[in-house]
């Protein structure tokens, strides 16, 4: 039995996550960095996961009552991310590396994001739709390699849903009890006109979030900004999407990412999987926002066909992209 240790710091969760390979979740301790307002700010996140990352770690140890000594390999996410960030978990990951002479494991983020919705969901050759908020993306994999078959143009699709709000005055917090506050707030608006953008394969989002203030502006209510907003995004997301399974003659969907937790978006391919006979795959909420577990899973699969990298050549890559990656299984 081979167990990983999984290390995530790309943006606001420093996560560790232990899994084995039969396969099991022996830990997941997690921290979540909060700004008390606007977005993300990355040194203040480095900050806080600097000071946590010490209890995360043994939390991770204490639930799955083992020792490093038990530990076959450390997986570490060097990218894509916010460069403070990621240099928290690459730091430990490396000092534990080393210090303890166990092989270490470069895991990319988004790929990580795709192979914990396989393994969770047994989905096992899907279009990916990775959804979060630093990302918007249709994936499938085509030879030993995930490719991009669409991509946001300019925002992704959950930063635009945070900056509506924020800028709306309805956030943060942006999801309460699982729910967004775009979500909530689109509950018994109706639809004002906003420009619906999809180019070739991809989408866009900050002219939707420009047009969409506008509107608000100039006297709009706040619930039919949110329901027409939301339908414009989630819509020309779908339609990608359908476009992208329709091309590469995939029946399955699988959805990954923060935003993958949005029931509403959820029904939205629903009814796409329904209409098109295809399997729909939802990695659980839990699971679609960042955490250490899908780091050490990736990192388990990596693992196993060999690859790893010495420390001192273990950097972060910031804009590291997933179809950079080869993938061996
Ligand atoms: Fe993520």
């Amino acid at each position: 039995m081979a167990l990983v240790l999984g290390i995530e710091s790309t943006a606001h969760t420093f996560g560790v996550g232990i899994v084995s390979d039969e396969p099991r979740i022996l830990a997941d301790a997690r921290f979540s960095y909060v700004p008390e307002k606007g977005g993300i700010h990355p040194r203040e996140a480095a900050d806080s996961f600097v000071k946590n990352a010490p209890r995360v770690l043994r939390e991770a140890f204490d639930q799955a009552g083992v020792s490093i000594d038990s530990v076959d390999a450390i997986a570490v996410a060097l990218g894509p991310g916010m460069g403070p960030c990621l240099r928290v978990g690459a730091t430990i990951a490396r000092a534990l590396a080393a210090y303890y002479g166990k092989p270490l494991i470069p895991v990319n983020h988004a790929v990580a994001h795709i192979e914990i919705g396989r393994m969770l969901t047994g989905a096992a050759d899907p279009l990916a739709v990775y959804i979060s908020g630093g990302n918007t993306a249709i994936v499938a994999k085509h030879g030993s390699r995930y490719r991009v078959f669409g991509e946001t143009l300019d925002v992704a699709l959950g930063n635009f849903m945070d900056t509506l709000v924020r800028e709306l005055g309805l956030a943060p917090p942006y999801v309460v009890g699982g729910v967004h506050a775009l979500d909530r707030c689109a509950e018994g608006g109706k639809y004002v006109e906003l420009p619906y953008v999809v180019k070739g394969q991809d989408t866009s989002y900050s002219g939707l979030l420009t047009a969409a203030l506008k509107a608000f502006k100039n006297g709009a209510r706040v619930e039919d900004v949110c329901f027409s907003a939301r339908e414009v995004a989630y819509s020309s997301l779908v339609e990608v999407a359908e476009r992208g399974v329709a091309q590469l003659g995939k029946s399955e969907i699988l959805l990954v990412g923060g935003v993958a937790a949005s029931r509403y978006l959820v029904e939205k391919f629903r009814a796409l999987a329904e209409y098109r006979n295809l399997r729909l795959h939802v990695v659980p909420p839990k699971y679609a926002v960042d955490n250490g577990v899908m780091i050490a899973w990736t990192g388990l699969l990596l693992f196993k066909h060999g690859v790893t990298v010495e420390p001192e050549r273990a950097v972060v890559k910031q804009r590291w992209r997933l179809d950079s990656v080869d993938v061996y299984w």
